[in-house]
């Protein structure tokens, strides 16, 4: 959001990281030189491999655990060489979420959201009105009596994220919120995610292993492998790098086993102006090609059809024809065959 050609204010990033590593004592190095820039009110998924560092990452971003060099800022103010009142103050601005929820046993949804306002000495009819508020944030002003053993596990993941967000903050850092959650329960939890960042217009960053996570609720990724950002951008651009394995990842296809080593066209549905699913067979139509579709994933991402498709061509004739007319309208497309991929070798 830095002030662009429409004249608008010179406004800093939300959350900046230049340079930054976190080596721990013994030598493990977490993090080597992440740089990433997230905006205020964008929704930023980071994932990657069990041990690239993603927590490291989240606890940087929280001031409490410093990184080893490079430099944050969060909100304009740099948590690095913050002290004191300044520090205290940065850290405010940071909710945290975490899979499992701290919930204090012997108190109730209500007790357990007050905590924070307390400690931070918001008292009488100041904390119980920002009490009702966060509960009806979260829709769990019914359950508010609820101790944490009465509750379902989104429920204390609602307690958990009205708990974060007690302290106003602008951004939220969330560490697999969801992982421990069913399905159903996964969607409405981000579904309140999304909302909180339309009503409130928080910042979000969600860790997440679960790729279904990122195409549902982010509006950016970065992959993190070995310390370092492999790739980072907005959801659509990313998958529609094609040469990008994350693009495969957020938009995987079914295994497929293939009788005969046959050639098969991979077209990507992604690009920006390019046709939707519809479109895509008028196009393959007036080609006049009949393939069978072998395998495919279409998902609707920010109102767009986005999709990984698998044609199986019935000559090499017709495959030629297929890949030209696909590609004069702008789709991705590329001749590959099961055995080149190693289909059916897998796992
Ligand atoms: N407190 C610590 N002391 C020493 N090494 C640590 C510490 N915490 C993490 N590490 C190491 O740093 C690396 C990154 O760990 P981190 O927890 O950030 O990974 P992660 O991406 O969150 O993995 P996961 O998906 O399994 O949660 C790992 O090699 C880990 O062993
Ligand atoms: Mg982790």
């Amino acid at each position: 959001m830095v002030g662009g050609p429409d004249g608008g204010p010179e406004e800093h990033h939300m959350i900046e990281l230049r340079g930054v590593s976190k080596v721990y004592p013994g030598g493990v190095t977490a993090l080597d030189g992440v740089d990433l820039t997230i905006d205020r009110g964008e929704i930023h998924g980071i994932v990657g491999r069990s041990g690239a560092g993603k927590s490291t990452l989240i606890r940087c971003l929280t001031g409490l655990d410093p990184a080893t060099s490079g430099k944050i800022t969060i909100d304009g103010t740099d948590l690095s060489s913050a002290r004191g009142a300044a520090l205290r103050k940065a850290r405010r601005k940071i909710g945290m979420v975490f899979q499992h929820v701290n919930l204090l046993d012997s108190r109730t949804a209500e007790q357990n959201i007050a905590h924070p306002l307390e400690v931070a000495g918001v008292t009488g009819a100041e904390r119980r009105r920002r009490v009702a508020e966060l509960l009806d944030l979260v829709g769990l002003t019914e359950r508010r009596g609820s101790y944490p053993s009465q509750l379902s596990g989104g429920q204390k993941q609602r307690v958990g994220i009205a708990r974060a967000l007690a302290a106003e903050p602008a951004v939220l850092l969330c560490d697999e919120p969801t992982s421990a959650l069913d399905a159903a329960t996964t969607r409405q939890i981000l579904s309140l995610i999304r909302s909180l960042r339309d009503r409130l217009g928080i910042t979000v960053v969600i860790i997440t292993h679960e790729m279904s996570v990122v195409r549902e609720v982010c509006d950016s990724v970065s992959l993190l492998a070995d310390g370092r950002i492999a790739r980072s951008g907005p959801l659509l651009e990313v998958i529609g790098d094609t040469a990008s394995p994350l693009s495969k990842e957020l938009i995987p296809l079914p295994p497929v086993h293939l009788g005969e080593d046959g050639a098969i066209i991979e077209a990507l549905l992604a690009t920006e102006g390019g046709p939707d699913l519809a479109g895509l067979f008028r196009i393959l139509g007036e080609a006049g090609a009949t393939a069978e579709i072998t395998a495919g994933t279409v998902e609707t991402i920010h109102g767009r059809q986005v999709g990984r498709i698998h044609f199986a061509p019935s000559s090499p004739q017709e495959a030629e024809r297929m890949l030209a007319a696909l590609r004069s309208a702008g789709v991705h497309a590329e001749l590959t065959s099961a055995q080149a991929r190693g289909e059916g070798d897998e796992q």
